[in-house]
């Protein structure tokens, strides 16, 4: 994509790039050497240039990347939720906007098949949002856990932002909260229909639901 790769030359953005290269194993390699080497910036971005075009990922289907200003990362959120059959996968940094809330309880009251698997940063949580992820735990469809600080440990926080709806997939900075999708903040979001990012997040996913971090409700 055209627009990827001009954005990818600024250096602000070059975490997001690294971002955008999860769905490319080979700039996902070239993410690695940078970071052994300090995450070497410049290096980041030069490899990020050479990007290829998402319609090649994986036979035609693929990803979009847009900013707030072009796609609210809630609508992307509930195209996701509502496209989903039988499995929405979620990591989250914070939930307070009940609208995301309404949208992913309709999605599973609408749809005896849909099962949802949470892991929600738990110090981010207000009353609501727990009130939240109880009434969806009274499914029993769902199954959500809570990423919690375990002193001395690091990773402490739960920053990575996915979901996976089937293989619609929605990946990128913005929060399930009110300032990431009112408009307030600028945020990226990358989506759309891939076998192969579903895969490849579901496989980061495991590896979240099973760290040390990650508790019952
Ligand atoms: C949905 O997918 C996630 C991630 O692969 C998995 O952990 C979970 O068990 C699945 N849930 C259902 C109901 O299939
Ligand atoms: C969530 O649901 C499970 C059973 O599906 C139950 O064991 C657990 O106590 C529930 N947690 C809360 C906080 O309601
Ligand atoms: C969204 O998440 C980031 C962490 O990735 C956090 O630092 C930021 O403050 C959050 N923004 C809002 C509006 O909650």
């Amino acid at each position: 994509m055209a627009e990827t790769r001009c954005f990818c030359k600024f250096q602000t953005f070059a975490v997001f790039c690294a971002v955008l290269a999860l769905s490319t194993s080979n700039v996902v390699a070239s993410v690695r050497v940078a970071a052994k080497g300090g995450v070497d910036l410049p290096g980041l971005h030069a490899q990020a240039s050479v990007l290829p075009s998402s319609a090649s990922l994986d036979g035609g289907d693929g990803l979009g990347y847009w900013l707030s200003t072009e796609v609210s990362p809630k609508w992307l959120l509930a195209k996701c939720f509502s496209v989903a059959k039988t499995n929405i996968t979620a990591s989250v940094y914070k939930f307070s906007d009940k609208s995301i809330y309404e949208a992913l309880q309709s999605a599973v009251d609408m749809n005896p098949e849909l099962g949802v698997t949470l892991i929600v940063n738990d110090e981010t949580l207000d009353h609501d949002g727990k009130e939240w992820l109880e009434h969806l735990n009274k499914s029993d469809r769902a199954d959500i856990k809570l990423w919690k600080d375990i002193k001395d440990s690091g990773f402490d926080k739960l920053h990575a932002k996915f979901v996976i709806c089937d293989d619609f997939v929605v990946l990128g900075s913005a929060n399930w909260s009110e300032n990431s999708c009112s408009g307030s903040n600028m945020e990226i979001s990358v989506a759309g229909t891939s076998a192969f990012a579903a895969r490849e997040l579901e496989a980061a996913f495991q590896k979240l639901w099973a760290n040390e971090h990650a508790s019952s409700l």
